[in-house]
């Protein structure tokens, strides 16, 4: 059955309606009339599968990627980038307003770089097969590039099969040096790494979790700060939106004395926050990080910086009204209840809050505004073609 596609939904897939059931489409437009394949029938929607577009919406682009209707990767290839942003604008007013939450977002800083941003990329190996996920699903799609990554992932990921890895996962990560460390995940045994060591920029392999060539580590630079990053240590994915990142730290630090940076990965807001403060604490609960943290912290030759090594629950006597500001940068699930609570005990004055998740920052931002006003909210298109956007607000003490 042929469907209009009215608008997108916040995971970027459109939206359309069958005798007033609401049916999700991915990978259409707002404006297309899709012939539609039913792949689930709930009792409350649809989703559909678009098997051809009858009539295209002026909004539509040629996607660059040859994979990108079928896969999983990117939601947003196929309109513009001017359409991209506003969409992701859209969705986060959309969600704040849901939860009435009083502030319209209007500024969404875009990447420098619209392909070959990430510096990161895992990819899926199932029967010898590596790529991504299809779409709303858990089949391979098999890939020999990827336009987020940059030459130098693309070029091994040509050469992974040499691995002969049967099943598992394999993460790139690369560096700005281009030096790439591959994180497997596989009880395989490995083929050819002396290949691999000698046909690219390879400063580590690390199999489940054990180096088995080189380090298990790279440093990496972001503005004038060299990073220490391990394996398993988290870092932003997207180098020049980092340096943005960075930008709106220092922004909103100035004059600051204290400043506290929970969930601070290798201490990469901290110690851009200590520049700007007279002493900066940071928490993380990956030990590695941590140890990354304090090495950051010498090589940088920033000495008013300490790390702990702690889930951020169990160091709540931490956070005390002697802080200025209290930096949030927490993982997708956001900021624990208690520590929400203890940051509005101590009426710290300033939060600043980074998120990659805006359903998690708006429950919250819901818990928050009850003693803090929203003084500002700025996007940083960081996963560029994808759905996921992320968000920096600044919130002050009533
Ligand atoms: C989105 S990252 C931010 C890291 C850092 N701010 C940065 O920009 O590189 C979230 C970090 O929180 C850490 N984390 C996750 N859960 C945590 C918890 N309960 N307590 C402390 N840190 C946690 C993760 O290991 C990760 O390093």
């Amino acid at each position: 059955m042929n469907i209009e596609v009215i608008k997108f939904d916040n995971s970027g897939r459109g939206i359309g309606y069958l005798d007033n059931k609401i049916i999700f489409i991915p990978k259409s437009v707002p404006g297309d009339i899709v012939l539609v394949k039913i792949t689930k029938d709930k009792k409350d929607y649809l989703e559909g599968s678009i098997v051809k577009i009858i009539k295209p919406s002026k909004l539509r682009k040629e996607a660059i990627c040859p994979y990108f209707n079928l896969c999983g990767g990117c939601d947003l290839m196929h309109v513009s980038l001017t359409e991209e942003l506003e969409y992701k604008l859209t969705k986060i007013n959309d969600i704040l307003r849901s939860k009435n939450i009083d502030y319209q977002v209007k500024d969404i800083i875009k990447s420098d770089r619209e392909y070959a941003y990430r510096n990161k990329i895992t990819l899926k190996v199932i029967k010898q097969k590596i790529g991504y996920y299809l779409s709303d699903s858990h089949e391979l799609l098999e890939i020999k590039k990827c336009y987020l990554v940059n030459d130098a992932i693309n070029n091994l990921i040509t050469d992974l099969p040499k691995l002969s890895i049967i099943n598992g996962e394999i993460t790139i990560r690369c560096n700005y040096k281009n030096e790439l460390l591959i994180i497997i995940k596989s009880t395989d045994t490995l083929s050819n790494i002396d290949y691999f060591i000698t046909q690219h920029n390879i400063v580590g392999i690390i199999q489940n979790n054990k180096c088995i060539y080189g380090e298990d580590f790279f440093f990496t630079q972001i503005q004038d700060l060299l990073f220490k990053v391990s394996y398993d240590a988290f870092f932003q994915v997207n180098d020049n939106m980092c340096e943005k990142l960075f930008n709106l730290i220092r922004e909103n630090t100035l004059n600051q004395k204290k400043i506290l940076d929970l969930y601070c990965g290798v201490g990469t807001l901290s110690l851009v926050a200590a520049l700007n403060s007279d002493y900066t604490l940071g928490i993380e609960i990956n030990e590695n990080a941590i140890k990354d943290a304090l090495i950051n912290k010498v090589i940088n030759k920033i000495d008013n910086a300490e790390f702990i090594c702690s889930d951020t629950k169990n160091i709540l006597n931490q956070i005390t009204n002697d802080y200025d500001v209290v930096i949030l940068d927490p993982p997708r699930s956001g900021v624990d209840a208690n520590v929400l609570k203890k940051i509005m005990e101590q009426k710290i004055k300033t939060i600043i809050y980074v998120s990659c998740n805006p359903f998690t920052l708006v429950r919250d931002l819901n818990i928050l505004k009850e003693n803090y006003i929203i003084k500002d909210i700025k996007l940083l298109d960081m996963f560029v073609w994808s759905e996921h956007v992320e968000s920096f607000c600044v919130l002050n003490l009533r």
